[in-house]
């Protein structure tokens, strides 16, 4: 069978089986078996697949129509222009996630702390490390920890690490929430915690439902779950003045920020699609404490 037509035929199967932008996956799933780059499809439509390569692409499309990510398929994600590894024991990173990072990296510059030693931030819930890893590319004199309670997960977070040549740079532990951070501070604490409810389990992707785990996923029947104890707990640890961010799920505004009485300055950005997305929140400065600004000189070493 030519390129064009092995692209043809898993479109039509793809479309047989709902699955997301049929065209783009079969080519994308043609491009990973074939290991080239995207130009190659167009420049050579009328070159035959050989025989494994054909077994290889039928293996692959018939795994992408009964519901299974090309991305857990090809085992990639671009997360920040970072090339993570994925696989099923972590959820695929998600392009909203990246507003995470461009909030704390927004909020980084108009920090004032008065902390010794080096900015502090923790990733709670790190699945693949995205959020961290992002953070360390940019922020390379920060001290960055990041924790998940799933163990496979932070075995894929340490990896990734490895491979983008920042496995120094972030302190990875397994902890459920903050439980193993008792007594520590940190200047900033993210997550994009399990928020979807299980009473809501119909209403998402078969591929999310089906395929990403469960413990990524789903928190509680409402959703709410990890939020509740998760904001009691950044607050405890974090600095005075010390910010909170973390995505939130569809609809969910109201009811995290009902979670947020007492912090200061909370902050609602909206995704691409418009869907308010990510929140942020200060923890109050103690009063009568004063705060000091980051050194001029010492901005560039955050
Ligand atoms: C929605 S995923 C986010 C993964 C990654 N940060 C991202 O944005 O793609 C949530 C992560 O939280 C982890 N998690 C769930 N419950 C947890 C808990 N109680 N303590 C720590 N991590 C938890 C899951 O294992 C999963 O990796």
């Amino acid at each position: 069978m030519q390129l064009k037509q092995a692209v043809d035929f898993a479109y039509q199967l793809f479309i047989e089986n709902d699955v997301p932008s049929p065209r783009l996956n079969a080519e994308l799933l043609l491009l990973f078996v074939l290991n080239r780059e995207r130009a190659y499809l167009y420049a050579h439509p009328e070159r035959e697949l050989n025989e494994d390569e054909q077994s290889r692409y039928d293996e692959v499309i018939r795994e992408r129509a009964r519901g299974c990510p090309t991305q857990y398929i090809t085992g990639h994600q671009e997360f920040w222009g970072l090339d993570l590894l994925v696989s099923p024991a972590v959820l695929i990173p998600r392009p909203e996630t990246e507003h995470v990072v461009e909030t704390v990296l927004e909020l980084v510059k108009e920090y004032r702390f008065d902390g010794p030693g080096r900015l502090k931030l923790l990733d709670v819930g790190t699945g693949s490390g995205c959020i961290a890893l992002a953070l360390a590319s940019e922020l390379p004199h920060a001290e960055i920890h990041a924790c998940d309670i799933s163990d496979d997960a932070l075995e894929m977070a340490r990896t990734n690490a490895a491979r983008l040549a920042l496995a120094g740079k972030v302190l990875f532990r397994k902890s459920d929430l903050l439980a193993v951070y008792a007594g520590e501070r940190f200047d900033f604490i993210m997550s994009n915690p399990p928020y979807v409810g299980e009473a809501d389990a119909d209403k998402v992707q078969k591929q999310v439902r089906e395929f990403e785990p469960k413990i990524a996923v789903f928190s509680g029947r409402e959703g709410m779950e990890i939020y509740r104890r998760l904001i009691p707990q950044a607050h405890t640890a974090l600095r005075p003045g010390g910010w909170f961010v973390a995505e939130i799920g569809y609809s969910e505004e109201q009811k995290v920020r009902s979670l947020l009485a007492g912090w200061q300055d909370i902050q609602v950005t909206a995704d691409l699609q418009g869907i308010p997305r990510v929140v942020a929140a200060r923890k109050p400065q103690t009063i009568g404490s004063p705060v000091s600004a980051i050194p001029s000189g010492a901005r560039e070493a955050l």
